[in-house]
């Protein structure tokens, strides 16, 4: 039988157990994802106790608790809190969402929270985004034309532009790429669903003039072709946006021209 040795980096260690707030009688465990590169040291799970009768409702209310309250070397992505700029995408419960707009009141039990999976890890709940961000611009996210810029501004039919919902909404949190398992195994050159996404809200949008070059750029055995509709994407989305339709859509489009 073939046994495999994990490297020495590979395991958790026993993280820190913080103590209850005092006096506090509504009380909710929270096990959180530590790690900091700077420490050499082995990732843990840190263990929180938060008073909830002095919380907000929201995941990212309490932790923002924990870091003003607790411990502030917890280290994690957040701005809007409004779920408009996916920085605090992150895995609750086992399920990819926005911190910010995922209530506590959604989770059972013990509170579990970890970075996005299958990425790079900056620090804590912080992944590293870069790849997922050049794989967007790869696809040129922006309206690329050839004809002559028009006085005002490019027009568009109210039908043409109903065809950008459900599109333009993303707020590339990563949540979808990140629950796909074919972008797990291959993401150094399977796009994933967001990138996806975006690619078929420029190839649609009316006013574009490159939806010939955007097909040829995506023609591609692993660009595209690598989603194979598991649809992890469209469950977590925590903006209900359904990017493996917008995949097939431009499957759809690539046999369309060839027929
Ligand atoms: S499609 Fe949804 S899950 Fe994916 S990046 Fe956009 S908002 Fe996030
Ligand atoms: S803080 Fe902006 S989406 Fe959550």
């Amino acid at each position: 039988m073939v046994q495999f040795t994990l490297p020495k980096n590979s395991k958790m260690r026993v993280g820190k157990t913080w103590p209850k707030p005092e006096g506090a009688t509504n009380v909710r465990k929270f096990q959180i994802y530590r790690w900091d590169p700077d420490t050499g040291e082995n990732p843990r799970v840190d263990t929180y106790f938060v008073d909830m009768d002095n919380c907000g409702p929201m995941i990212l209310d309490a932790l923002i608790k924990i870091k003003n309250e607790i411990d502030p070397t917890l280290t994690f992505r957040r701005s809007c809190r409004e779920g408009i700029c996916g920085s605090c995408a992150m895995n609750i419960d086992g399920i990819n969402t926005l911190a910010c707009i995922y209530g506590l009141d959604e989770v059972k039990g013990d509170v579990k929270i970890y970075p996005l999976p299958h990425m790079p890890v900056v620090k804590d709940l912080i992944p590293d985004l870069t790849h997922f961000y050049a794989q967007h611009a790869s696809i040129m996210p922006w309206l690329e034309t050839k004809t002559n810029r028009p006085r005002k501004e490019w027009k568009q039919s109210i039908e043409d532009r109903k065809k950008l919902d459900g599109l333009y909404e993303c707020v590339m949190c990563a949540s979808c790429s990140t629950a796909c398992p074919s972008y797990w195994w291959n993401a150094d050159r399977y796009l994933g669903p967001a990138a996806l996404l975006h690619a078929y809200r420029w190839i649609i949008d009316s006013r574009d003039e490159a939806t010939p070059e955007r097909l040829d750029q995506l023609e591609d055995p692993f660009k595209l072709y690598r989603c194979h509709t598991i649809m992890n994407c469209t469950k977590t989305c925590p903006k209900g946006l359904n990017p493996a339709k917008a995949i097939a859509e431009i499957k759809k489009l690539m046999v369309e021209r060839v027929v």
